[in-house]
């Protein structure tokens, strides 16, 4: 853990490689403006081909990770945080890449008999596209197996668009996840240290949560706290803090449900959530009594290295 309080000096990580790169500079704004209120001395890093050596040269105590999806929530930043020897926030290396991959994390759930939308997997390169007969038929949810932000995902509720649908989902990765269509709402659950907070009901006023609907203004309404009773709400944070514990995440996460013949069913989690004062995790942190600069904080003091205080 990081204990040198605000004299350390921190690293915020921003850009990055993947898709996610505006998404994640609109995080690193509120996570800069939050180390400013809190009197940190920090550095800010674009996460380039040039990251190494910047790392290197900045010298960091801790990285303060803003980046969201491919070569950032994947692992990728959190290995080379781990080989230079800088402790960083949120999950670990394992934990992150496994939670980026949509078919492993559901494999591993379904161990522990955590509900999730049937699935069947398309390996490009090896199963044929013209001749792949699916176990999952539409209605159904296409998506590559490691991307955020609905990039590459469709709904496919005619047969006939199917094809089109793998097509598109196996641009973004070489293994594509296709899943039983469930029903809803969608739920979505943030969990920081081992606290589950009050779920956030996601209701697109049209379509599903795609890219638009996540970063559109008025696009889609939220529900904090959901429309649904006590007890479904405590069944959501149990499998929340359930799902969290077997992926071995550390400090925060978002979790993704929806609810299934009244039911929740586990749909992603999310290792580094978008953090804007306005996203679900802050807003759900907000609505039960931690505030923004708190959460940040939060964040910084648990950052830490996996292979921390072992030989
Ligand atoms: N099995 C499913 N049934 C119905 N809708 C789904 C299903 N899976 C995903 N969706 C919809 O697609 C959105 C994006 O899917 P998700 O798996 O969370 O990918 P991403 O990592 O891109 O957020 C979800 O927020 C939800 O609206
Ligand atoms: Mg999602």
């Amino acid at each position: 853990m990081c204990s040198k309080g605000v004299d350390m000096k921190i690293a915020l990580l921003q850009g990055g490689l993947g898709q996610e790169a505006e998404v994640s500079r609109n995080t690193g704004k509120a996570f800069e403006k939050a180390l400013v209120a809190l009197n940190y001395d920090y550095v800010v890093i674009e996460a380039d081909d040039n990251l190494i050596p910047k790392l290197i040269s900045e010298k960091p105590d801790c990285a303060l990770i803003a980046l969201h999806g491919k070569y950032a929530e994947d692992g990728t930043v959190q290995g080379i945080c781990e080989y230079l020897k800088i402790p960083y926030t949120g999950s670990g290396l394992l934990a992150s890449a496994l939670a980026m991959d949509k078919l492993r994390t559901k494999e591993v759930l379904s161990f522990y008999d955590i509900p999730t939308p049937k699935f069947a997997v398309f390996r490009r390169g090896e199963d044929d596209l013209e001749s792949f007969d699916c176990s999952i038929k539409a209605p159904c949810v296409v998506k590559p197996v490691r991307e955020g932000s609905s990039v590459g995902i469709s709904i496919v509720d005619e047969q006939k668009d199917f094809k089109a649908a793998l097509e598109l989902a196996s641009r973004y990765d070489r293994h594509v996840l296709i899943e039983e269509k469930v029903s809803g709402p969608e739920c979505t659950v943030s969990v920081v240290k081992d606290q589950a907070f009050t779920p956030i009901e996601i209701r697109p006023k049209q379509g599903f949560y795609d890219y638009k609907n996540k970063y559109t203004k008025g696009a889609t309404n939220y529900l904090l706290p959901p429309e649904l009773s006590d007890e479904k709400i405590r069944e959501l944070k149990d499998l929340a803090l359930k799902v969290f514990k077997i992926l071995d995440l550390h400090h925060y996460a978002r979790i993704d449900f929806m609810m299934h013949n009244g039911s929740p069913y586990f749909i992603e989690a999310n290792t580094l959530p978008g953090c804007t004062e306005t996203s679900l995790l802050p807003q759900a942190a907000a609505h039960d009594g931690v505030d923004f600069n708190q959460l940040i904080d939060g964040l910084i003091k648990n950052a830490r290295l996996d292979y921390e205080g072992v030989v």
